[in-house]
């Protein structure tokens, strides 16, 4: 590991739309919530410490949704952070509720994401949200109508920029016919590679890529992930992080943990330095556990 300072500057910038531009390494928040992404969490000072500390620690782009808790995770956010740093950027989600522990349901009606929005406008303290996701598309509800609300959204003032989660190439073509799309979340590392051509449909386009569970699973994932951080003398999610940033100059990791050991971890892991041979390891990993 180098001697480069402990802030997620080290891992450089994305841009969001050509409108903001974050460091390139954030922080997910949903495990700062009950089990099962349910209630608040056991540890509220805790919580509220882990989010201090990424902040402190130049994280300026964080991820969160209605959902998480639900409530409690924007909630948190604004009681840890308010008011928000300058530079800071809070990207929150709508259109999958929680109705209970483990539990998701949709709804992605033009009247439940305007009810959303405001909600977590109140909750964020924010007059308007930097960046707003629809959480995933609802299949009983017309995409474009989704979309379109959003968009209608954006142009009152409530939303700054738009974005998408768990979502095909097809749906970004579509949305970006109605406004401009700055990022999509999909779940991606580099054991788990479904999502590979929206990430190169982003670069090609200039859009960020959040993957959502960043850390790749699987027993062939973990035998090559130890193997390769034991000659690095770091911890097999250091090395899932470095492989993300080296992928691609769009990819935005949002790690998630309710810890403050494993977050100073996860943001060293900006300038830990793979090898080209273990770079391309690792991206076989994919084909490994696929065949298995
Ligand atoms: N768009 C979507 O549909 C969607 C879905 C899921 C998640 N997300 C977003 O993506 C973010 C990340 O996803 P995720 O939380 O599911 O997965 P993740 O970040 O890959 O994994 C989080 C888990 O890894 C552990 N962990 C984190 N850092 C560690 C470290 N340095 N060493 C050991 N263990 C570590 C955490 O436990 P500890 O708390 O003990 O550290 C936690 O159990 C979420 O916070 C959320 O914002 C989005």
């Amino acid at each position: 590991m180098s001697n480069e300072k402990l802030s997620a500057s080290v891992a450089g910038k994305v841009s969001l739309g050509g409108e903001l531009s974050v460091n390139r390494l954030g922080f997910g928040a949903m495990r700062l919530t009950g089990e099962g992404i349910w209630g608040p969490p056991k540890d509220r000072k805790r919580a509220l410490n882990v989010l201090r500390r990424a902040v402190e620690l130049e994280v300026n782009f964080i991820d969160t949704a209605d959902s998480y808790g639900p409530y409690v995770n924007e909630e948190l956010i604004a009681e840890a952070l308010f008011p928000y740093p300058s530079g800071f950027v809070i990207a929150t989600k709508g259109g999958w509720n929680r109705p209970g522990p483990n539990q998701w349901t949709h709804d992605a009606t033009p009247s439940h994401l305007r009810k959303a929005v405001e909600g977590s406008l109140k909750r964020l303290r924010l007059d308007c949200i930097d960046v707003y996701q629809l959480h995933i598309p609802d299949p009983v509800v017309s995409f474009n109508a989704s979309v379109e609300t959003l968009a209608e959204l954006r142009n009152e003032g409530k939303i700054r920029l738009v974005a998408l989660s768990n979502v095909t190439q097809e749906h970004i073509e579509r949305a970006r016919k109605i406004v401009p799309i700055v990022s999509v979340q999909n779940r991606y590392s580099f054991a788990d590679r479904e999502w590979d051509y929206v990430v190169r449909y982003c670069q090609q386009n200039g859009f960020a890529f959040i993957p959502w569970f960043p850390l790749g699973a699987g027993k062939v994932a973990g035998e090559v992930l130890d193997r390769i951080a034991g000659a690095h003398g770091v911890n097999p999610t250091q090395i899932a992080l470095a492989w993300l940033l080296r992928r691609s100059s769009i990819m935005l990791p949002i790690p998630g943990t309710s810890s403050i050991e494993h977050l100073e971890q996860n943001v060293s892991a900006a300038s830990l330095r793979l090898t080209g041979e273990e770079f391309e390891e690792l991206s076989e990993v994919s084909e490994l556990v696929g065949s298995r």
